[in-house]
């Protein structure tokens, strides 16, 4: 039931997707250096969950001949990032496919790197996510994690939480109107309410996703900021 509406609300957004987030400049900022931190190489398999319209999966295409498995579970991402892959000429190189990132479907160390960014904290049991991306992962593998970085765990009613939620939207808010509109200004706006309430929206902080990484078996986890927004981290857990 969950999982249906954020699949809507991703439905929705999708064909405005680029023409917000997709115009913010913080955004590309992080899909930057979680492709940095991978530390991608020639011939390397990639899973991008998550994907959208093939923001982060495009990035990795770019920096080096890596072959990209992309899935998301919104038809309406999938169709706009495979029309990108078509036009581009990509199709030897990504594949996009149908999978719920909390039910990931692959062999075990089926991949190099496990790529993410502003995605997983949609599903909300994240320790079996986490466990299944370790066993898919090649020994030495790494996930690379680009998240919001503020912790929307506990009880709706308490003051506290909702201003710590507070203080992480209006940055994002104010930040999006700069760059990307009214447009995008508005997506955020009614994003906000969605992370207060856990409507499809569990982010946890970064140390929150170290310690589940660590219990999920990864050996080494290590958190980056992003210098031009501090509510941003790439966490690289490395299996
Ligand atoms: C904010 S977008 C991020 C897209 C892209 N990674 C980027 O950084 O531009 C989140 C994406 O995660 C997808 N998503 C949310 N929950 C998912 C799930 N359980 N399984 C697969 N994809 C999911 C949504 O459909 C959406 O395309």
């Amino acid at each position: 039931m969950k999982n249906h509406v954020t699949t809507r609300w991703f439905g929705d957004w999708a064909n405005e997707y680029d023409a917000t987030l997709g115009k913010v400049r913080r955004h590309h900022q992080l899909l930057d250096l979680a492709a940095r931190l991978s530390g991608v190489t020639d011939g390397d398999r990639v899973l991008d969950v998550g994907c959208g319209t093939g923001l982060l999966s495009l990035k990795f295409l770019k920096r080096a001949d890596c072959r990209v498995t992309a899935v998301d579970n919104s038809p309406d991402m999938r169709r706009l990032f495979q029309a990108k892959i078509d036009a581009l000429g990509l199709r030897d190189r990504v594949r996009c496919a149908r999978q719920d990132a909390a039910k990931l479907r692959f062999g075990k160390s089926s991949f190099d790197i496990i790529a993410a960014t502003v995605a997983l904290h949609h599903v909300e049991n994240k320790r079996p996510m986490l466990k299944t991306m370790r066993s898919i992962l090649k020994p030495g593998g790494r996930l690379v994690i680009g998240e919001v970085d503020v912790d929307t765990t506990g009880d709706h009613a308490d003051p506290k939480r909702l201003a710590r939620i507070l203080d992480f939207l209006k940055d994002e808010i104010v930040e999006a109107l700069k760059e990307g509109g009214v447009p995008a200004f508005s997506r955020m706006y009614d994003n906000g309410k969605k992370h207060i309430l856990n409507l499809g929206e569990y982010c946890v902080s970064a140390g929150q996703w170290r310690a589940l990484c660590l219990r999920a078996g990864f050996r080494r986890v290590t958190i980056h900021d992003l210098r031009a927004f501090r509510w941003f981290k790439v966490v690289v857990a490395v299996r």
